[in-house]
């Protein structure tokens, strides 16, 4: 059975950071309907003034961050002394874990930034786990072309027998970054049960097979339950970010960067925070 459109949101101008102006696709308002996922941040712009004061200094806990970035850079710095940038192409998949403080500095490329963030969810028995990282190169993320007319990047995942870099993902997560000539159709089966998303981010096309809603850029599809989704190109190219996971089913409590189950959980991560125990040290 085939997955049919559940809602579909656009997204919304958001002020983040330290002055970041970026489109939020879903958020806090949307919990727990993306179970196990939090948010999506669009960072799109041509103006330095929208994000070059970037996210300094921050803590996360019980979640995960997941930087894409598709032009532009990110800089990144943080408390177990890692240090990079995160260049077009590239993923950074973050399990904050108990906790980490870092920061997140956007640089452009002739002005230009894009790139998405998006935060997962743990389960009340990894909140705590060891924090880690996953950087992937561009050039090791496999891209799967079928015809020439749709090529899947997969950031996690597998499809037609090809596994991406990111993988042991609590929530078993699928990642794909797809594009579509004029007119192709592409099918994916996804166990049932789990939640998926689709966010537009170049054209226009059909998220249903009775292709009866045309849905454009800076739109989250956010599909129902089933067994597969058939998505089509309208008259131009179509790229999309498909996102699934298993969701969570446990209560949010959730304040700025740090995402537990109780309040309690809450008032801890934060002072934590002040009184500089936050860091967990092994
Ligand atoms: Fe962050």
């Amino acid at each position: 059975m085939y997955r049919k459109i559940y809602r579909i949101l656009k997204s919304k101008p958001t002020l983040e950071g330290a002055g970041v102006h970026l489109k939020r696709a879903f958020g806090y308002n949307e919990v727990p309907g993306l179970d196990p996922f939090l948010l999506l941040d669009d960072f799109h712009s041509d103006n330095p003034a929208d994000y070059i004061a970037g996210f300094p200094w921050h803590p996360h806990r019980g979640i995960e961050t997941v930087t894409y970035m598709l032009e532009g850079m990110i800089e990144h710095g943080d408390s177990m002394g890692n240090k990079g940038v995160i260049l077009p192409g590239d993923i950074q998949w973050m399990t904050a874990g108990s906790g980490i403080i870092h920061q997140e500095m956007p640089a452009g490329y002739n002005g230009h930034m894009w790139g998405f963030q998006l935060w997962v969810n743990l389960p009340s028995m990894y909140k705590m786990m060891e924090p880690r990282y996953r950087e992937v190169k561009k050039e090791h993320i496999p891209e799967v072309a079928i015809g020439r007319i749709v090529v899947v990047r997969i950031i996690s995942g597998e499809f037609k027998n090809i596994k991406g870099p990111v993988r042991d993902i609590v929530v078993e997560p699928e990642y794909f970054d797809i594009t579509m000539a004029p007119g192709a159709e592409f099918e994916h089966t996804i166990k049932k049960g789990y939640r998926v998303f689709a966010y537009v981010i170049e054209g226009e096309g059909y998220f249903e097979p009775d292709k009866e809603k045309l849905i454009g850029i800076e739109h989250l599809v956010i599909f129902q339950d089933g067994d597969k989704v058939k998505i089509t190109s309208g008259d131009k190219s179509l790229r999309f970010l498909l996102v699934s996971g298993k969701p969570i089913d446990e209560p949010v409590a959730w304040a700025g960067p740090v995402v537990m189950n109780t309040q309690e959980e809450l008032d801890i991560a934060f002072e934590e925070y002040r009184n500089g125990t936050f860091i967990k040290r092994r």
